[in-house]
């Protein structure tokens, strides 16, 4: 299972701390053992259940998001740098982890995915920091994971979080809303 995770997470290798890198990958391994999804199938599922015939792959869509969350804080550093500081570490890290607990969402019948009944209780930021803080993964991540959709708007989002939530919006508002 852990090379399937690399397989799947190529930016896993953009965590420069091997402990935060370690406790990441362990996160989505944990994740697939508690769910009825294999990690082939995340090249396949959409990668959202709110949109109807999303034609997006949840791999796709999950990439994209850690990919715009990196440049977005790269730019922030580059001009901004010396007002705020940015974890780069804690971007790539959250951004990998947001949606890991969507793995828990889903259920199989009959060989297809479908929503599982856990999701009406407990969506996957909870259940994902749930899985986070079993790993290990320290509490400033944990956040990211917390305070990534739209649970996180009671939050004081920090600057990590908020890189998150946006790249995650950006890539998912358009989808939501259709053609225009
Ligand atoms: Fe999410």
């Amino acid at each position: 299972m852990r090379e399937d995770v690399r397989r799947l997470w190529p930016e896993l290798e953009w965590i420069r701390d091997a402990g935060l890198r370690e406790k990441v990958l362990e996160t989505w391994v944990r994740a697939f053992h508690q769910s009825p999804l294999k990690p082939d199938d995340l090249e396949e599922i959409p990668f959202t259940q709110l949109v109807p015939e999303c034609p997006a792959t949840f791999l796709e869509h999950k990439r994209c998001v850690v990919h715009i969350a990196r440049r977005a804080a790269e730019a922030m550093q580059q001009f901004l740098g010396s007002a705020l500081a940015v974890d780069m570490d804690a971007v790539v890290a959250g951004a990998i982890l947001a949606d890991v607990g969507l793995l828990l969402e889903y259920e199989k019948a009959d060989g297809e995915a479908r929503p599982s009944r856990r999701r009406s209780a407990l969506r996957h930021p909870f259940t994902g920091v749930a899985l986070a803080m079993e790993a290990g993964v320290p509490e400033a991540v944990c956040h990211v994971i917390a305070a990534h959709s739209s649970e996180g708007d009671l939050v004081n989002r920090s600057i990590e979080a908020t890189i998150v939530r946006h790249a995650g919006l950006m890539s998912f508002l358009p989808f939501k809303s259709g053609p225009r």
